[in-house]
């Protein structure tokens, strides 16, 4: 029998969010217009432990928000790994600021801290930290050249609901920090985002950018030429149920990826998603890198899974790579590792026989 097709990611929804957001289709407006919203932020910032919080449109959107929070101008730059999806930088192209791309940590995949000193100048602004796949960077020594050459520090959180470091949860870390509620992540809203902050200065700057510019006190009266990147409230029903079964989402994540640890174990030269002593990793995607020895090509390995009916994605292309940017960038551990990795399914939907399926089917195309 053909097996199904297995995809690569998929949210877990239950009866609690379809009735959140039946519950808010019925009764959010009016003057309930922005209740499921508030209760959201309201529960999300507590459960990251950060003092406000602001729900959007996306995590795109709560990128830029930060991004325009920290009053980044044309000219500045801001320090970014070269491997992370584009949504993390796009925004600093529209408002003019140069990303400069810094290497990779060979196990984390997050950014290299001795790239980030090295690529520090007189223009540097900011860092952009990303908890790629899940991973946790070294948190404490890249705050330290923060604080040492004065930059501001915006954590892009989207792939790594319920990571942590040091027993603080992602999200947590730097001046500003974004999650994303796509419906690939941990965590969905369909679409969406969030932004985080200790900061009430920052908070205030995002709220005013992301609804138009608005004047407080006097209606239809903008002070800027702004934005609209609000959540609507079926949206932020969704996230709420979500929200209350996060324990249940992020431990399916890791019993995933167990199942695959145990699977792949057996052959040699893989190398996994890590979870450094202090870190805990809810391996947003299960990823493999493929020692050198395999000869391997991510695109030739996505096209051989697909033949078994399975979904794998190549790991993310070095940003610097892509024709929308187009720029060298010394960093070559990104090329390197981007070249032989692979995602591997991992959605709400697969079971311990898929993973098995998968497990088997790389055996056989790898002619082990
Ligand atoms: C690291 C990272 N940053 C930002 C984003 C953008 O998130 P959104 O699609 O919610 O705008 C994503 C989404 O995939 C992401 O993986």
């Amino acid at each position: 029998m053909k097996q199904k097709f297995i995809p690569v990611t998929g949210p877990s929804i239950t009866e609690k969010e379809v009735e959140y957001v039946a519950m808010a289709t019925r009764d959010g407006w009016n003057q309930n217009y922005k209740k499921y919203i508030d209760l959201f932020e309201k529960k999300f910032s507590k459960y990251v432990q950060r003092k406000y919080a602001l729900a959007t449109s996306s995590c795109t959107a709560a990128l830029h928000l930060a991004f325009l929070s920290l009053d980044l101008k044309k000219g500045d730059e801001v320090i970014v790994p070269n491997i992370t999806w584009i949504a993390s930088v796009e925004p600093l192209y529209w408002m003019g600021v140069k990303p400069v791309f810094a290497d990779i940590d060979e196990k984390t995949w997050c950014i290299n801290l001795k790239d980030i000193v090295r690529k520090i100048t007189k223009k540097t602004k900011a860092i952009l930290i990303v908890d790629l796949y899940g991973s946790m960077p070294d948190i404490d020594k890249i705050l330290e050249i923060a604080k040492k050459y004065n930059l501001k520090i915006i954590e892009d959180a989207a792939e790594a609901i319920g990571c942590e470091y040091k027993n603080k949860k992602a999200g947590s870390f730097g001046d500003v920090s974004c999650f994303s509620f796509h419906g690939s992540k941990t965590l969905t809203t369909g679409e969406g985002g969030m932004l985080l902050t200790d900061n009430v200065a920052i908070f205030e700057k995002a709220k005013y950018y992301y609804d138009h510019c608005k004047d407080s006190k006097k209606i239809f009266w903008n002070l800027g030429v702004g934005y609209k990147y609000k959540m609507s409230n079926l949206q932020a029903a969704c996230g709420l149920a979500q929200l209350e079964r996060v324990k249940t989402l992020t431990t399916k994540k890791r019993q995933i990826f167990g199942w695959y640890k145990k699977g792949l174990s057996k052959i040699n030269g893989l190398q996994l998603n890590v979870e450094p002593k202090n870190t805990k990793n809810t391996y947003w995607m299960v990823t493999v890198v493929f020692n050198k020895k395999y000869n391997v090509n991510k695109e030739e390995l996505v096209e051989a899974f697909a033949k078994f009916n399975i979904q794998a994605r190549p790991f993310f292309y070095p940003l610097s790579s892509l024709p929308a940017i187009n720029e060298n960038a010394n960093t070559p551990v990104s090329f390197d590792i981007s070249e032989r990795a692979i995602n591997l399914p991992c959605g709400f939907n697969i079971t311990k026989e898929n993973v098995d399926y998968v497990c088997k089917s790389l055996l056989k195309i790898l002619k082990i």
